[in-house]
């Protein structure tokens, strides 16, 4: 590219162009809110469909979702109206008592996830967010190993270990983060949870050393989204499934992210043959389409060592969370909705496979989560798109990640591609101008 093109790219969303409403907004965040996000200079007061809106009515098409959370698009009108239905008959009870909403949405998950072919799961436990779902599915697996050595007799059990991957995400919560091995959330709040170990992803010949006779659990993403859209073979989830029925551990799979439609099955493990199915699976993101809620199923092996009072929370199955997320799963849960997710995924798929620039080494998708991996830090490319009128972010490795609303049009992928293109080529002539 050339300078020519840097003089009359025109930034349609720059954000020296910003309604000035937005520095006062966050200079009031500043002042008051602990700063620990890197935000751009972009504050957004609604949205529709795929489309978000900022303080100065500018249109953004939204590639992000909420970090894979808006399944449905931005204000879904039948979104809406659950919320408001419920909100008019009761929001919250604690879990000192019953509420419908919960029980309905508990049948409802286990019911599909058995009628889909998944794993045989039996029981639900909500929480509130992915980390929390994490963090309970991490203690049920230690007290299942605690209960086992128990029945066995065997004192002073060791058997505590827990193995996650490199790369991985997990959480931010002490458990969460201690199965998380980036050094960068770790670091600060040394030292963890003692027992976490951390193997390579994919490699199958590592497991049979890292996943051993004192580990309880197993904590894997069948597809890695923020590590950079990394999907795991079959080969190594069959590994990790043998090996943990040999030492007695617990596979969980968390499909936070890549759970719920997101790889066109409704869970990512139904993307491998039945010898690969968990213990334990953990949701949250889209559930509810942006309403916090997370939830944990297990099969009858874990739920039969769990006895009432070994875990709780107080907005964990509240009532508006499960009506919401209940109407959500109803909507994501066809094979209509799953075929278009799949049908666009490869549709994307198709477009970023054609984007020619020296700078991108490598694709890889699964329905629509998506990773462009670049051969340089693609960081600045994100402010390029964003400044383009198109919002995107980084995983680990190098990686752009697209995870849009699974209901996008064809339409709105089109739109979104031939900006990243304009985007590309401005950051490859930013970065190839300046190494020359
Ligand atoms: C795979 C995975 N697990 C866990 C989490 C944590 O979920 P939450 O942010 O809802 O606590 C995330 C969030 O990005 C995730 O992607």
């Amino acid at each position: 590219m050339s300078i020519f093109y840097f003089c009359f790219d025109k930034l349609s969303h720059a954000d020296v162009d910003a309604d000035p409403k937005t520095l006062d907004i966050i200079d009031q965040h500043a002042q008051y809110t602990l700063q620990t996000y890197g935000r751009p200079s972009v504050v957004f007061t609604h949205g529709k469909g795929s489309y978000l809106y900022d303080v100065g009515h500018r249109e953004y098409l939204d590639f992000t979702a909420g970090i894979a959370v808006n399944a449905l698009g931005h204000s879904d009108l039948e979104v809406a109206r659950v919320l408001f239905d419920q909100a008019k008959q009761v929001v919250h009870l604690s879990n000192l008592y019953y509420n419908v909403p919960a029980g309905e949405l508990a049948e409802q998950l286990i019911e599909a996830t058995v009628a889909s072919g998944a794993f045989k799961a039996t029981k639900v436990f909500f929480s509130n967010s992915g980390t929390e779902a994490n963090e309970g599915a991490l203690k049920f697996a230690r007290k299942v190993a605690k209960v086992s050595q128990e029945q066995q007799q065997q004192q002073d059990s060791k058997k505590f270990g827990v193995v996650s991957f490199s790369n991985a995400f997990h959480g931010r919560s002490m458990g969460a983060l201690s199965a998380t091995p980036n050094p960068k959330y770790q670091k600060p709040f040394l030292p963890l949870v003692p027992g976490f170990v951390h193997a390579p992803y994919n490699d199958v010949e590592a497991v049979d050393q890292y996943v051993k006779e004192d580990t309880c659990a197993v904590i894997v993403e069948p597809l890695q989204g923020e590590g950079g859209i990394n999907i795991a073979t079959y080969e190594f989830l069959k590994k990790l499934r043998a090996r943990c029925d040999q030492v007695g551990a617990m596979l969980i799979y968390d499909e936070i992210q890549c759970g719920l439609g997101r790889t066109g099955k409704l869970w990512a493990h139904q993307n491998y043959p039945a010898d690969c199915v968990p213990d334990m699976l953990t949701m949250a993101k889209p559930l509810a389409n942006g309403f916090p809620i997370g939830a944990i199923m297990i099969t009858d092996k874990v739920a039969e060592k769990i006895v009432i009072g070994d875990h709780g929370t107080t907005f964990g199955g509240n009532p508006l969370g499960c009506a919401v997320a209940s109407s959500v799963f109803r909507r994501i849960n066809t094979p209509e909705f799953l075929e278009n997710v799949n049908k666009n995924g490869l549709h994307f798929r198709e477009q970023l496979d054609s984007i020619s620039s020296p700078l991108i080494k490598q694709v890889r998708s699964q329905g629509l989560i998506l990773g462009l991996e670049f051969k340089v830090d693609p960081a600045p490319l994100v402010t390029m798109a964003r400044e383009r009128g198109l919002l995107i972010i980084t995983a680990a490795n190098n990686t752009i990640r697209f995870v849009p609303p699974l209901n996008i049009a064809k339409g709105e992928i089109d739109q979104g591609i031939k900006i990243l293109k304009e985007a590309i080529m401005a950051f490859e002539d930013r970065t190839l101008n300046v190494e020359a």
